[in-house]
């Protein structure tokens, strides 16, 4: 486990995605996994400048993100497609059809989440996982239970998260979906490297008591003690 201190969110945003870019320079063909909310926006801001002075192409890259609401069309502003296109496939040289989500509005969830972890086999798993971190310690929307989720899984989203993500739906906890998709712990603790980022003082004590403290489903992020090959880039401000 590596723990790189930046000295700002932008810092930070520029560290991790000299990982990210290093990965897919060294292996144009990289499967990504990707996250969303608000600390991942530097990173994607600082990748797309880059592609477009020309130092960058992901003409041949997969992304797999990690989570979608349930219920919200694509085509909502606040949808994770919506969040992956507006902030970096819509400004990059990706495929479209080699980025993926779960699709929250599947009418079979239980065979939407099998189809996606047989994704994510069939391309032979994830190269890099980047990740942020909820306030709660959910690593995707694995949130805090008595028990890890292995498989890519439906959940509740906890009073926490709902009120945490109320802040991207004008600040009405009632806007918020109340369920998502999320890939389970398997695919996120097989990727071949893990990339966290996290930035402010929540984050910190989040991070200090996952890596310090002993490995609990009530905090999920730190079953990444177990992972081999972790990086947490990190700003305390
Ligand atoms: C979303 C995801 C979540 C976020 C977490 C932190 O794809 O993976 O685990 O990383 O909720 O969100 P922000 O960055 O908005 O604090």
């Amino acid at each position: 486990m590596k723990f790189v201190q930046a000295k700002n969110y932008s810092d930070m945003s520029r560290k991790a995605a000299n990982i990210i870019s290093a990965q897919v320079i060294l292996k144009n063909d990289s499967v990504i996994g990707l996250a969303t909310g608000s600390t991942p926006i530097g990173v994607y801001t600082q990748l797309i400048d880059w592609h477009k002075k020309g130092d960058l192409s992901f003409a041949k890259a997969i992304s797999v993100n990690l989570d979608e609401y349930c219920g919200l069309p694509v085509s909502h502003p606040e949808s994770y497609r919506s969040f992956m296109d507006n902030n970096f496939f819509d400004h990059i040289d990706i495929e479209r059809n080699n980025t993926y989500l779960p699709d929250g509005m599947a009418i079979d969830f239980s065979k939407e989440c099998k189809d996606y972890d047989q994704l994510i086999d069939d391309l032979g798993g994830i190269d890099l996982q980047l990740l942020g971190v909820g306030n709660n310690g959910h690593i995707g929307f694995n949130e805090p239970s008595e028990e890890f989720y292995i498989d890519t899984h439906s959940v509740e989203l906890t009073q926490s998260t709902i009120a945490s993500n109320a802040r991207f739906f004008e600040d009405d906890i009632s806007k918020v979906p109340k369920t998502a998709l999320t890939l389970g712990i398997r695919y996120i603790m097989q990727a071949k490297k893990i990339v966290l980022i996290a930035n402010g003082e929540v984050k910190m004590n989040v991070i200090e008591r996952a890596f310090s403290g002993k490995i609990t489903p009530m905090l999920p992020i730190s079953i990444l003690q177990l992972h081999s090959n972790v990086t947490i880039v990190y700003s305390k401000v």
